[in-house]
C-alpha cells in the first residue's frame, strides 16, 4: 500500500485539498483523482506536451511533476482558463483560426500558448515557434495553432499615445505577426528543445 499524503493547492481559483499517494504525478491526480480530463496524457515522459498545466503561472509538463509538489501552489488546468464572461482570448483564438484537428494536443498547446504571451506579449512568430517546441500534434502541422497564438497577442498596459492607440499598435503587432508566417508553411515538425 502506497503512502498517502494530504495536500492543499488552489486549482483553477479554488481552494482544494486532496490526500494522494505520494507516488503519483500531478498528472494523475488531476485526471484521476480531480476528474479534470481536459489535460492529455500522451507519453508521460516529458516528451509530448500534451499534459501542460500553469503551476505558479509557469507552464510544467505535469506528468513530471509529484503530486505532492503542488502542496501550497497555484495550478491552473485548461477548465481554469474559462471565466464566466466566456472563453480566454487564447481559447477564441483557436475557435476561430480553426487550429484545432482531433483536438488532443490542444489543451496543452492552449496552457503553453497562455505561457507565452503571459511572459512576452510583444512575440514574435519565431519566438512563438520556439516556444511551442515542446508540444506535439500529430494531426495536422502548426500553422493555424501559430496563427492562433499570433492572433492573441495583446500589448503591455501602458499609457496611449495622443494618436496612436494600444489598438493600433496591437492591430499592427498581430499583421506583423502575421506577415512573418506568411506564405512560409509551418511544414516541419516543432523540435523538443
Ligand atoms: S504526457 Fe506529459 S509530456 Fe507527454
Ligand atoms: S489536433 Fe490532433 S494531435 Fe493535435
Amino acid at each position: 500500500m502506497s503512502l498517502e499524503q494530504e495536500i492543499r493547492f488552489v486549482l483553477n481559483r479554488q481552494p482544494t485539498r486532496v490526500s494522494v499517494p505520494v507516488t503519483i504525478s500531478a498528472l494523475e491526480m488531476i485526471r484521476d483523482k480531480l476528474k479534470l480530463t481536459g489535460t492529455k496524457c500522451g507519453c508521460e515522459e516529458g516528451e509530448c506536451g500534451a499534459c501542460t498545466i500553469l503551476l505558479d503561472g509557469i507552464s510544467v509538463n505535469s506528468c513530471l511533476v509529484f503530486a505532492v509538489e503542488c502542496d501550497g501552489r497555484e495550478l491552473t488546468t485548461i477548465e481554469g482558463l474559462q471565466t464566466k464572461e466566456g472563453l480566454s482570448k487564447l481559447q477564441q483564438a483557436f475557435v476561430e483560426k480553426g487550429a484545432v484537428q482531433c483536438g488532443f494536443c490542444i489543451p496543452g498547446m492552449i496552457m503553453q500558448g497562455t505561457h507565452l504571451l503571459d511572459k512576452n506579449p510583444d512575440m514574435t512568430v519565431e519566438e512563438i515557434k520556439r516556444g511551442i517546441e515542446g508540444n506535439l500534434c500529430r494531426c495536422t502541422g502548426y500553422k493555424k495553432v501559430i496563427e492562433a497564438i499570433a492572433s492573441a497577442l495583446h500589448g503591455p498596459a501602458e499609457p496611449k499615445p495622443k494618436s496612436f492607440t494600444a489598438e493600433t499598435q496591437r492591430t499592427q503587432r498581430e499583421s506583423k505577426a502575421l506577415r512573418d508566417l506568411g506564405a512560409s508553411a509551418v511544414d516541419s515538425l516543432p523540435r523538443k528543445p
